[in-house]
């Protein structure tokens, strides 16, 4: 450990060697209703829970306690929208007004304490007012990311059955408006489970039918709670009930739950939002993700809101709404003092304007620092961004399933030294080890799979959404006494984490989180398809973009070209857009093992262009000339 890293290492140090004292110490940023006298209980859930005996609300904490502490007319939220054109301050007080209405309607629709509401809404105001809500009423939201196509929305529902469903007539993308509201009814039309209600958020770049007895109009429903001076107070809840459940790529097509508690995650977020991004109340933080990821529901929703900040809530893209310097306008327009937001975004704003020029149109002086998470930050983009703004700029590691960072540079206690590709150091409470397959512990330099020593921190999940024996082999189940991250990684003599890739079948594309197997899932049930295999292949703005390799069925008489399309559509309209699957190929053979296993790492290779050396188990090694030919045809590889 470096002398400068003093601070750092005595904070996680204590957090490691007496957790209960160090997380019952951060708990007190919480108002609970009933305080934790323990942080603690290895005996309770799959591997213990945080703060077994205390009760709190977190919808309390995030709104009702800054009204009564002073920040009733500060600015909760700032919407700023170049998509529609609006920009709007909510303050504290607003927030909670909106919020305690719109909870007396979700309780009139029969929602209470434990019942699920799904959220399928773009990045609007009242998709926080919905997620709050819930909270306020102990009721479980899972929010669905826009991008998503009915499939996955019904998935979703199938699983969590909710009892309300809180949806947008339309998202907009900066070339096209997307009806949400098709959507939505195909998803409830194929999923067995029917939710009670859904509250219709009528925007006017698309209005949507409504179906009767099921729909009601927000604006109005809301409208009339507030007439007739209905409010539903804060419930307190007990720490470790769900806050709420967000869905992300399993290695199966079927998505994983994760659950968030209560208790733990308001502590762990409210002493990030201190020692990791070194804000203060009353700052303002922008977090450009989007709802319906972890980083937003933790950066743009809770994090900000209970340290009593005003966030930003930005609905529009990094470019193009209306140019490169999108961000920066922002940051100088609401005195931003640090942004968080995905590499890939950098990418972008780096290759429209590669000389920074939309920076210096700008006066970041109040801007204090940049986070970046959600797939490996590459070094150039890093240094590119450290020379354009002269800011720190700092990575930092994270999964939906930990709910804040695992890894980071902490400036709030002290600012580490930056080394370029590198996650820098475990956060408190996270134990960290490099793996080998055996489960030994890797010397300092050497790869193998990221572990955390049970229990995980605060904050992170204690199960699956109904599934604890999912839960259990998914990630506990590889090395006994861990959580297996499925990220292969190393760590340097100075404890240094770097992440490098996945170990299981997840990709990367711009940031959002991908299962490869569901999208082969959805080329296998093509007619013509016998086999296929998805890889994800190195993008220069995405960082990795998925690509289908498929064998036709012998006879089929079908253009090649023609099929390729289809899989294209198809993944589009039962995936979603935000899969960007946009190269099907076929070919004639896939790669593969005498016992029968594509070999799936070799042609990713090939496709990046890449050194490889032939498995020896290869069952035909003339089948990787096969698949490079076939990947030139597309300029794709060496
Ligand atoms: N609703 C509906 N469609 C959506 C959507 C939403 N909320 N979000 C994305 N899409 C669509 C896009 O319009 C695009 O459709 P297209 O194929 O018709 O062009 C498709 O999904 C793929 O979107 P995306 O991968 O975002 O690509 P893009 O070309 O539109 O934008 C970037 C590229 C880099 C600007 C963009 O990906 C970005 O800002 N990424 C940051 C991601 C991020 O913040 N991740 C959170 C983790 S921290
Ligand atoms: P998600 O659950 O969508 O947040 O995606 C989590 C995955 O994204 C991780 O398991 C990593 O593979 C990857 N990831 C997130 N942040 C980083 C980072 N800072 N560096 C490298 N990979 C990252």
């Amino acid at each position: 450990m470096t002398s400068a890293a003093a601070g750092y290492a005595a904070v996680h140090a204590a957090s490691i060697a007496d957790p209960e004292g160090f997380w019952l110490d951060a708990a007190r940023a919480i108002d609970w209703d009933t305080a934790p006298q323990r942080a603690f209980d290895p005996q309770a859930g799959v591997y213990g829970r945080w703060f077994p005996d205390a009760r709190l609300n977190a919808c309390f904490n995030a709104v009702d306690r800054h009204v009564e502490n002073g920040r009733a007319d500060q600015a909760a939220i700032i919407y700023d929208s170049p998509v529609t054109g609006t920009k709007l301050t909510i303050t504290y007080r607003e927030l909670r007004d909106e919020v305690a209405a719109l909870a007396a309607v979700l309780a009139g629709f029969g929602v209470g304490r434990g019942d699920r509401v799904v959220i399928y809404m773009p990045m609007v105001p009242e998709a926080l007012f919905g997620m709050l809500a819930c909270a306020r009423l102990g009721a479980i939201h899972s929010v669905v990311f826009g991008g998503f196509a009915a499939n996955e929305l019904a998935a979703r529902i199938e699983d969590a059955s909710p009892k309300a469903i809180l949806a947008a007539s339309c998202g907009i993308e900066p070339t096209r408006t997307v009806a949400y509201k098709p959507l939505l009814d195909a998803a409830v039309a194929r999923s067995s489970h029917k939710p009670d209600a859904c509250l219709i958020l009528q925007r006017p770049q698309a209005v949507a039918d409504l179906t009767l007895g099921r729909d009601h109009d927000w604006a109005e429903t809301v409208a009339t709670a507030k007439a007739e001076g209905r409010t539903a107070a804060p419930v307190a809840m007990a720490a470790t009930d769900p806050l709420y459940i967000l869905y992300t790529s399993g290695t199966t097509g079927k998505p994983k739950g994760v659950v968030r508690d209560t208790g733990g995650y308001c502590v762990a977020l409210a002493w990030s939002m201190t020692n990791l991004y070194g804000v203060a109340p009353g700052e303002v933080y922008f977090c450009a993700s989007d709802i319906g990821w972890v980083v937003g529901h933790s950066y743009i929703v809770y994090a900000p809101l209970l340290h009593g900040c005003t966030t930003v809530l930005y609905e529009g893209k990094p470019v193009g709404t209306p140019d490169a310097g999108a961000f920066w306008r922002v940051v100088a327009e609401h005195g931003v003092v640090t942004l968080f937001t995905a590499p890939t975004a950098l990418r972008a704003i780096k290759k429209d304007d590669p000389r920074a020029a939309k920076i210096a149109d700008y006066d970041l002086s109040g801007f204090r620092a940049l986070f970046l998470a959600g797939e490996r930050a590459d070094p150039d983009s890093v240094a590119w961004a450290e020379t354009a703004l002269g800011k720190p700029v700092i990575d930092h590691w994270w999964q939906t399933e930990t709910g804040w960072a695992i890894a980071g540079n902490p400036i709030g206690i002290e600012k580490l030294p930056v080394k370029y590709g590198s996650t820098a150091l475990p956060m408190p409470g996270y134990d960290l080890h490099v793996l080998d397959e055996a489960g030994k512990p890797v010397p300092a330099d050497s790869m193998g799979t990221i572990a955390l020593k049970l229990p995980l921190p605060p904050g992170c999940l204690p199960t699956l959404w109904g599934s604890d024996d999912r839960f259990r082999s998914s990630y506990l189940a590889t090395f006994a006494g861990y959580y297996d991250t499925s990220d292969a990684g190393i760590r340097d003599a100075d404890g240094y984490v770097t992440v490098l890739g996945r170990t299981d079948d997840i990709i990367n594309v711009a940031g959002h989180r991908l299962s490869t197997g569901g999208m082969e899932a959805v080329l296998a049930a093509h007619p013509d398809v016998a086999e296929c295999a998805v890889i994800g292949i190195r993008d220069t703005l995405k960082g990795e973009a998925p690509c289908g390799f498929v064998v036709l069925k012998s006879g089929v008489s079908k253009e090649p070209a023609a099929i390729e399309r289809e899989l294209v559509a198809r993944v589009r309209d039962e995936i979603g857009p935000v899969a960007a699957f946009k190269l099907a190929l076929t070919v004639e053979r896939l790669p593969k093992t005498r016992s029968g296993k594509i070999l799936r790492a070799t042609m990713k290779a090939i496709a990046d262009g890449q050194s490889y050396t032939t498995p020896p188990t290869i069952e035909d090694p003339a089948v990787l000339e096969e698949i490079g030919e076939s990947l030139k045809t597309r300029g794709i590889g060496a």
